[in-house]
């Protein structure tokens, strides 16, 4: 009813704009004095974790993402393999897996059959299971040897927002405590992590005020039949994400790629007129990557695409060469898919209003997948 959403025009709508409380309230009561405490961890024993020689994510769709985002966090401040498999693909192909192997599932809806199935099997192999949910007493945590909660209140709309912003974050300080318990990171190393992600939830709000800018785009293209996404490093899962938004939202042929990979085949796509968002990385905190990704933004645009860079703050490198670019706040490299996932997220939801769609019911989907 009108009166659930709060005054919103669809649940997709007021879950977008709830980000920032989804973020802070994952947080809440797991930092103290610049670092990280989750003690539901304590399940293990700070000996077994740091004997963790492995760790498997598992998930499906917008989680999976999550998980993409997070092997990039887990694998440079805990520095333990990290290995993201979907659920499905995961449970039937005789994966090896042993005592020392962490199994970490991400599930909004704690109900999904593929990833519950998958955890069960993980478990009868020996692997150790933490679940990430944001559904408080749901099958997959009740399942797991110990479960962190993403306090993102309940999402509605079936295309997953603040619950994947939430499961990044219980993803960073779950890496964090990790790092912490291996002494993998200094102090001053951990306190400089935790304040980032403090300052996300003021970022995130900021971001959402591209919402109008955002929306005049999606009307001027709600007659396109595919966009493509790009990006790099942990911008190359938010590209993925931002793709699968579109599909289940606006109906469109969408598609995300590694930026590296337009050379290896990707790049035939490239069609005058052919639309594609590009997750820029930061100058400042990816020195390295920048220039490989605005060479991508030039090699794309002398084909003729038509390039929408989401970009930080102050990056003039892309202006010649992009159509239209969408700035998001600075931030260190690992905690800008909070951020640039946004934009992404409201051009989809734009473009399914723009096409008459319902955003929080989309054809042929259901909230939480039940069967196998
Ligand atoms: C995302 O927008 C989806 N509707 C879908 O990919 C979802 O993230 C996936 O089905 C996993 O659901 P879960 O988090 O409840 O397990």
């Amino acid at each position: 009813s009108a009166s659930e959403k709060g005054g919103w025009s669809s649940f997709m709508a007021k879950e977008v704009s709830e980000q920032p409380d989804a973020v802070a309230n994952t947080l809440r009561g797991r930092i103290a004095d610049g670092h990280v405490v989750v003690p539901e961890l304590s399940a293990f024993g700070d000996d077994v974790l740091a004997g963790i020689r492995r760790i498997v994510i598992i998930a499906c769709g917008t989680a999976a993402y999550a998980g993409q985002v997070a092997k990039y966090a887990i694998e440079k401040w805990a520095q333990v393999p990290v290995d993201v498999e979907l659920s499905h693909e995961f449970r039937y192909r005789d994966p090896v897996l042993s005592d020392d192997t962490l199994v970490v599932s991400i599930s909004q809806s704690g109900e999904t059959m593929d990833t519950l199935m998958a955890v069960k099997y993980a478990m009868s192999l020996g692997a150790k299971a933490i679940s990430i949910c944001n559904t408080q007493g749901a099958t997959i945590p009740r399942e797991s040897d110990a479960v962190i909660y993403t306090h993102a209140g309940p999402e509605v709309a079936v295309a997953s927002t603040k619950a994947f912003v939430a499961q990044i974050t219980a993803l960073y300080l779950f890496a964090l405590h990790l790092a912490r318990v291996r002494g993998s990171l200094t102090e001053a190393e951990q306190a400089a992590q935790v304040a980032e992600l403090q300052a996300i939830p003021a970022k995130i709000e900021t971001v959402l005020q591209v919402e109008d800018e955002v929306r005049q785009l999606a009307r001027w293209m709600s007659d396109t039949r595919a966009v493509l996404f790009l990006g790099r490093h942990v911008g190359f899962p938010i590209a993925l994400e931002g793709a699968l938004k579109l599909k289940e939202l606006a109906y469109i042929h969408a598609e995300g790629f590694a930026a590296g990979e337009l050379k290896h085949g990707p790049i035939a796509l490239i069609e005058p007129g052919q639309p594609v968002f590009v997750v820029v990385p930061s100058p400042r905190g990816s020195a390295h990557l920048h220039p490989k990704v605005v060479s991508n933004i030039q090699e794309i645009r002398a084909r003729g695409a038509r390039v929408i860079a989401i970009a930080e703050v102050g990056d003039a490198a892309v202006l010649p060469f992009a159509d239209t670019v969408i700035r998001i706040p600075l931030a260190a490299p690992l905690f800008e898919p909070l951020l640039a996932v946004v934009p992404l997220q409201i051009f989809a939801m734009e473009l399914a209003i723009a096409k008459g769609l319902d955003v929080d019911q989309p054809r042929n989907l259901a909230k939480s997948v039940t069967v196998e």
